[in-house]
């Protein structure tokens, strides 16, 4: 279904008294209103309601050049057009198997005031769930190359919000989220607590990062995030306390420019997702619909797999990944005996960590040549492992630690491609732990996000499937590039064994509102041992979550490759729960998003990809919980196998995490469940057709 519509450009612009120009769309559904005005002074601007209510007051558009040297924020209005889309299209995975597209289009074209008398169009695309709009330097315009110093987008917030944020920062996304009103964020106190984020480049006390997540006092809901992050630097938004007025701040690059472009040019899309439901905020495809389809036309091979790895043991300091020290964990004999236990339950693959060399001095020293990425320690035998994992039905997947060189990575492409090709492997999880180089880029910056795009076209190549650690934050690029599955880019369930701030139990009911709008996250749930000292009696680190909770994270942080985090012999300690993480699907045909809180509380339910059955996750935070839930979604006329895995009556994330009681009953859509929440618990159940 696809209906495309041309209206008269000029029509729907309408003069004032005061020679000021403005233009209105709505959505689909006429719930949301966007104008935008070209002010008799050539100021840009654009406003956004929702239900009556504003959302965003009158907030200016432009950018300051760098070269040439001018503003580009006085203009001259030259046209405008307009349009709509309404189209279904089938993601290659994800959690629902067709997405809707609706959307009215406003195209806003103008000429810069200044002698080069530039031209600029602003597209803005207006859904029933938010507003995006972007920047396209076209063709025609006076001059071809610029060098943007400042993009100058503003968010003129329309009061003093609940909000969920970060501090804003050039170089990691891993922090714990705040959770204040507008005028109490301050960044850099915030920012200052987290001593465990490998390497920080914090930008300012009014600066933070996206997505950021608010709630207005009569209960509306306001993402702001980007889409189609590519050739230019990430945002993060400075705050102005005195009018609630955000300002994007793109991270600079290593001599202070913000971004390179060459017309034809388009931005990345500014983000706003808006609803009075918070169920809605989670089931926005508004990102995803900005992005552009898949480049990949064959993608028979692109799968989403489940895994556990030689990972986790290190972590807690029952192995290491270096060779020296005689506890070296990657070694054949340790790997194999992960194979065997993932081939036992039902597995694809399994991580192996430290396999190769370099991990002796990989850290700290802004070194530029670390790890060559095809070389095995010498106790790792690759091709035993390589016809081992074969025979058993089990992919090794590669772990590429780049410690943030870029450029000693981008050297080694074809050959580690090559590699993990001819050792039967199509998955990596790559790292940029540690300051970037090319020294003075960041994370964030142009270059690097440069660097992401080519690994996700390099991968592709050679038929690999992608996931990054500590790269820039998601903006739906996976419909682009299917195969680069997720990515961490936030504080993942690991950060439960960092000394100091850790995580929280609140965390994973904030995620899926922030970072996960961008994309799916490699959090590494299923951790089954909670105090983390078992092989290092010094630690004092704990997961800080029910037995029950780590199981509804399946459901509740989508994503379309999933870790089992712990290792065999914590699993083998509660195989009745481990069932759950068994039978979870990594890729779904639906997806009811049944209630939900940001910062309380979230239950969510799935319907498995091409099968009846439904899956459910619900957790809380540091509160008990109860809750009803109806099973009405569920097909008519059916009886389904329901397998509730819930914190028992006494659990309690501090003081008996690993309490939990597995009930089994026959269920139809008729049935309401009442669930119990332990304090940070959870509750997790699979429904399987009769
Ligand atoms: C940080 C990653 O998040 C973690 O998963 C990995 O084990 C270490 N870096 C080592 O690469
Ligand atoms: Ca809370």
């Amino acid at each position: 279904m696809k209906n495309f519509t041309l209206s008269l450009v000029f029509l729907c612009f309408c003069m004032t008294l005061f020679a000021q120009k403005s233009s209105s769309i709505s959505s689909p559904n006429k719930q949301i209103i966007l104008k935008v005005t070209v002010a008799e002074n050539g100021s840009l601007s654009y406003q956004v309601s929702y239900k009556n209510k504003t959302i965003i007051e009158p907030s200016t558009l432009g950018f300051a050049l760098k070269r040439p040297e001018i503003m580009l924020n006085k203009f001259q209005l030259i046209g405008v057009d307009s349009s709509s889309v309404d189209e279904t299209w089938k993601p290659v995975w994800g959690e629902v198997s067709s997405i809707r597209n609706n959307y009215k289009q406003l195209i806003v074209k103008v000429k810069d005031k200044s002698k080069f008398e530039n031209l600029l169009n602003i597209v803005f695309r207006v859904f029933d769930d938010g507003v995006g709009f972007r920047y396209e330097f076209p063709q025609e315009t006076a001059i071809k190359h610029f060098i943007i110093k400042d993009e100058l987008t503003q968010f003129n917030l329309a009061g003093n919000h609940k909000t969920f944020w970060i501090p804003g920062d050039y170089d990691t996304n891993e922090y714990l989220y705040n959770t204040t009103k507008l005028s109490e964020i301050d960044a850099l106190k915030a920012a200052k607590k987290e001593t465990d984020i490998a390497f920080q480049a914090v930008i300012g006390a009014n600066t933070v990062q996206t997505p950021l997540m608010m709630k207005t006092a009569d209960g509306v809901y306001i993402n702001i995030h980007e889409a189609a992050l590519l050739n230019y630097p990430a945002m993060n938004i400075t705050l102005d306390k005195a009018t609630f007025t955000f300002t994007s701040h793109l991270v600079p690059d290593a001599v202070g420019n913000k971004a390179y472009l060459q017309a034809p040019f388009q931005t990345p899309w500014r983000t706003i997702v808006v609803s009075d439901k918070a169920t809605e905020i989670l089931s926005s495809k508004l990102i995803l619909n900005l992005n552009e389809p898949s480049k990949i036309t064959d993608v028979s091979w692109i799968k989403p797999q489940k895994f556990i790895g030689m990972w986790w043991e290190m972590h807690v300091g029952k192995s290491n990944w270096y060779l020296e020290g005689g506890k070296h964990g990657a070694n054949t004999e340790n790997v194999k005996k992960y194979i065997d236990y993932a081939a036992k339950h039902g597995f694809d693959g399994v991580l192996v960590e430290g396999w190769n060399e370099g991990w002796e001095d990989w850290f700290g020293n802004w070194k530029e040549n670390v790890f060559d990425f095809v070389t095995p320690y010498s106790d790792y035998n690759i091709d035993e492992l390589t016809a081992y994992a074969k025979a058993k039905g089990i992919k090794i997947i590669m772990h590429h630690e780049t410690s943030g060189s870029a450029t000693n990575y981008e050297r080694h492409f074809d050959k580690a491609y090559k590699f993990m090709q001819d050792h039967n492997m199509n998955t990596v999880k790559t790292g940029y732990v540690g300051r970037i180089i090319p020294r003075g880029e960041h994370h964030d910056s142009q270059w690097m996000v440069n660097h992401y795009q080519r690994v996700a076209e390099k991968t592709a190549e050679y038929k690999i499937m992608v996931e990054a650690h500590e790269p820039v934050h998601p903006t739906g690029l996976h419909r682009t590039y299917p195969n680069w599955l997720a990515n961490e880019a936030a504080r993942g369930n690991e950060f439960n064994n960092a000394p100091n701030l850790g995580l929280v139990p609140e965390h994973e009911t904030i995620l899926p509102f922030t970072r996960l709008m961008g994309g799916p996250m490699d959090y590494t749930p299923g951790f089954f041992h909670f105090q983390l000292n078992q092989y290092d009696a010094s630690r004092s680190t704990r997961v800080k979550t029910t037995l029950a909770k780590q199981l509804a994270l399946y459901v509740t942080m989508y994503s379309p490759l999933q870790m089992a985090g712990d290792f065999p012999e914590n699993f083998d300690k509660h195989l009745d729960a481990f069932q759950f993480i068994k039978d979870v699907p990594v890729d779904w045909d639906d997806t009811k998003v049944l209630e939900a809180e940001p910062g309380d509380f979230i239950t969510i339910a799935r319907k498995q990809k091409g099968k009846e059955n439904w899956f459910i996750g619900a957790i809380t935070d540091e509160n008990a919980r109860t809750t009803t839930l109806k099973l009405d979604f569920l097909e008519e006329n059916t009886r389904y196998e329901a397998i509730i895995y819930q914190d028992a009556a006494d659990a309690d994330w501090k003081t008996k995490p690993e309490a939990y009681k597995i009930e089994k009953k026959i269920v139809t859509k008729k049935d309401i469940l009442n669930l119990s929440l332990a304090k940070g618990g959870g509750c997790a159940i699979s429904l399987m057709k009769m």
